[in-house]
């Protein structure tokens, strides 16, 4: 890829700016926010002052933005790279079928898979990008997009090519892609568990990494779904290969796959509907962010993670959107923050920060997003509203009027 031409510097006025700092958080505002307030974004796409609006520059060209600004915003767990349709399955859940009854019907993760054996990788590019314009203008601009719906060596390195395609466009988010190596067993594999998994781990997966197709792994770890050894299988090679891990745990059943994260130092346990107090006591200990997706528990109708024991201990909170076309039929981030905050407690400060700084330090971009804050990526997304509040009140409303990424505009309304 060739470097970009260098931006004219340009500074930007907001009514209230939301920097999700670190450095300006109190207790009584763990945002950083400031009313009246600007920054100048430089010639590389990186903020440079940030401050009141009376100390903005002179001399450099000003915009004028009426209303709130925020980091753009970090869905740190999508399997955005789906095609097809589980519409069927949907009807058949409604009528009181179970997600697992389904599964082993030939219906959830396999019925995806099935669409990705039928799409080119170009197809599947295609249905990612569009995907991806409609996230951003929610919003977003950097979105972690999971594997996992290929299950064979053929399909799983289709899909990741498809994601490495999307993501080369300079109209897209910034993508951190995942290597899902443990979902589901593919129909044919499922007479020899063991050989499918060390295929995925002794074959697939250094491929993978030769490749740079992946910046984590992941595993479902789950009653009905992967064991701990067996992820622990996959993450101990992705570690020496350099790719930490991300799992989802506890979404069925607690198979201590919380303390597994531990363990394994894993960037994020996601999901955590069925988490008990040594998993949360594990997670804090070692520092591993919780990463919460209230659109899938919604879908599911199950209870919430328990949020008040991990906000005791002092788990990081991430909120992410969970899209894909079965627990979590949804592109929307900010659906996911407004879920957090009306379903599992969050205040709309732990949202936000779980979708900006925290999302970015699960994903090992702490030093380059999550906030407006000299030195970072200039990514940022405007909003006619008033508080950050509104943003996270409303759930199905398209709300962002103007969205940048590294200084450069990748989504824009009048209103
Ligand atoms: O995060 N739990 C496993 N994986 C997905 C669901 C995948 C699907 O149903 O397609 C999840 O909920
Ligand atoms: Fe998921």
């Amino acid at each position: 890829m060739t470097a970009p031409a260098p931006l004219e510097p340009r500074a930007y006025r907001a009514r209230r700016l939301v920097t999700c700092d670190a450095a300006r958080a109190t207790a009584d505002d763990p945002l950083g926010a400031l009313d009246d307030a600007g920054f100048v974004v430089d010639e590389r796409g990186r903020f440079a002052f940030v401050g009141a609006a009376a100390d903005l520059p002179r001399g450099v060209p000003c915009t004028e933005l009426d209303g709130l600004v925020t980091p753009g915003l970090i869905d740190a767990h999508t399997h955005a790279a789906w095609v097809g349709s589980r519409h069927v399955e949907y009807a058949l859940r409604m009528a009181g079928a179970d997600y697992r009854a389904i599964a082993d019907a030939g219906g959830g993760i396999v019925a995806s898979h099935r669409a990705v054996a039928e799409a080119t990788e170009a197809a599947i590019a295609d249905v990612l990008t569009a995907r991806l314009a409609r996230m951003v203008r929610l919003g977003v601009t950097t979105c972690e997009v999971k594997s996992g719906y290929g299950l064979t060596p053929e399909l799983e390195l289709r899909q990741l090519s498809a994601i490495a395609q999307a993501a080369a466009r300079d109209d897209a988010p910034t993508i951190v892609p995942t290597f899902l190596g443990l979902h589901a067993l593919p129909p044919a594999a499922r007479a020899d568990r063991a050989g499918y998994v060390d295929r995925v781990v002794d074959v697939l997966l250094p491929e993978i990494a030769a490749r740079g197709l992946a910046r984590y792994v992941d595993a479902y770890v789950d009653a009905n779904a992967f064991t701990p050894d067996e992820a622990t299988r996959l993450a101990r090679r992705a570690a020496t290969l350099g790719l930490p891990a991300r799992l989802h745990v506890g979404q069925f059943a607690d198979v201590g796959g919380a303390e597994l994260c531990a363990e394994l130092s894993a960037h994020a346990a996601d999901h955590l509907e069925h988490v008990g107090p040594r998993g949360v006591d594990a997670l804090a200990a070692a520092g591993v962010a919780a990463g919460l997706l209230p659109v899938a528990s919604f879908t599911l109708g199950q209870a919430p993670p328990p949020v008040e024991a991990l906000r005791r201990a002092g788990v990081a909170l991430v909120v992410a959107s969970d899209a894909n076309p079965g627990t979590a039929p949804t592109e929307s981030l900010p659906l996911a923050l407004a879920l957090a905050v009306r379903l599992y407690g969050l205040t709309p400060a732990e949202a936000l920060l779980g979708a900006t700084r925290r999302a970015a330090a699960c994903l090992g971009l702490g030093a380059r997003k999550g906030a407006i804050a000299a030195g970072l990526d200039a990514d940022f997304a405007h909003y006619h509203l008033p508080h950050e509040i509104a943003l996270v009140q409303p759930w199905g409303t398209e709300l962002a009027t103007y969205v940048a990424r590294k200084g450069r505009t990748l989504y824009s309304r009048a209103r």
